[in-house]
């Protein structure tokens, strides 16, 4: 009996799997990073593939894919009430016209002159600077010491987001080990606006983890284009009822509608906030000598990360004009 109950279920999870699209894609949603590295297999299941530097979707039929277990669990920590990101996206966006260009952390991050740190302490550092400028000019939060709570505990946070959503075994081991930074971060984000914890959030999560990871290539030429194009290696997107994965491919346009942001039809409402955050980077790089001693090592997935930050030392020095 038990038998013919499993050999009945197992049919029919099979025949939703191969006829219900919505079920296949839930499915899938939870290995996305292996149907990344195997891309016959997942074309094979009905995954379709494009490049953010040539995909056209139309604006109206085109999403991020947020379903599943984790996307979901984020947009409850993230505590968006009745979630409508289209919502949320155009709020974004109007909070950044005609400020978003007022943005520059240079006098924040010239403090690093005579400097040494760990890439850890670094990736705090240029957190701190960030958020005090977004908070300037948007006004985030409340008072000062929601400000440096939020900062002492967000980077802790955006280690466990970004693992949560490459490693989730490691993500979920991280999120327990640091509850009490969970809590602060949970807490704080439910007094504050729905498009300003974003603005501050995931300015973290993007634009501060592009810049602090590009600073460890070798950059030689074109350095600008490295603090745009993120460490995403790929996003899922719904087009038209299909599953889409999208490469995030190296991009030499250097504006807040670069491919870097997305296809053009539908690209990150916080651009403009990321490209003049960047031009503080460019500056930076431009006016300060820095060494680097240790060699990160990679952990490549859905958001490439350097996994032995504190084996790593950066020095700074501001250039002699
Ligand atoms: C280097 C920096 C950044 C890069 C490369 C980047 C890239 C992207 C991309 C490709 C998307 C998906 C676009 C879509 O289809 O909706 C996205 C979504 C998003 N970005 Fe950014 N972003 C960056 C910085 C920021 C910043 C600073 C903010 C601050 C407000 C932000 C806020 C958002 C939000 C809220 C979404 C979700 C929108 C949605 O799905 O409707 N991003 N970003």
């Amino acid at each position: 009996m038990m038998t013919y109950l499993l050999i009945l279920q197992i049919m029919m999870f099979t025949s939703l799997f191969v006829i219900y699209k919505p079920f296949r894609y839930y499915c899938l949603s939870y290995f996305f990073g292996f149907l990344w590295k195997h891309k016959e297999l997942a074309k094979f299941l009905g995954v379709k593939f494009e490049s953010n530097l040539t995909w056209k979707p139309s604006a109206k039929d085109v999403q991020v894919y947020v379903s599943g277990i984790y996307p979901t669990l984020i947009i409850k920590f993230l505590q968006i009430k009745d979630f409508d990101l289209n919502d949320v996206r155009n709020q974004i966006m109007r909070q950044q016209i005609g400020k978003a260009k007022n943005i520059n952390i240079t006098s924040y991050l010239d403090e690093l002159d005579g400097k040494e740190m760990s890439l850890t302490k670094f990736y705090e550092f240029v957190s701190i600077c960030v958020l005090k400028e977004l908070d300037r000019i948007f006004l985030i939060f409340k008072n000062e010491e929601q400000l440096s709570m939020f900062n002492k505990h967000v980077s802790i946070f955006a280690d466990v987001f970004v693992d949560v959503v490459g490693d989730w075994k490691l993500g979920m081991k991280k999120f327990f080990k640091h509850l009490d930074s969970m809590w602060y971060i949970y807490k704080i984000l439910g007094e504050l606006d729905p498009d300003k914890k974003l603005i501050a959030l995931v300015s973290h999560i993007s634009s501060v983890h592009t810049f602090c990871g590009s600073l460890l290539k070798n950059l030689k030429e074109n350095v600008e284009h490295n603090f745009i194009n993120s460490n995403v290696g790929f996003l899922p997107y719904l087009y038209k009822g299909e599953l889409y994965l999208m490469s995030f491919d190296f991009s030499d346009k250097i504006s807040p509608q670069s491919p870097a942001f997305g296809p053009l039809s539908r690209q990150c409402p916080g651009s403009n906030i990321a490209y003049n955050l960047s031009k503080s980077y460019v500056q930076f790089y431009n006016d300060f000598d820095f060494k680097i001693n240790g060699s990160p090592i990679y952990h490549y997935d859905v958001i490439n990360r350097v996994q032995n930050r504190d084996k790593i030392m950066l020095s700074f020095k501001k250039k002699v004009k």
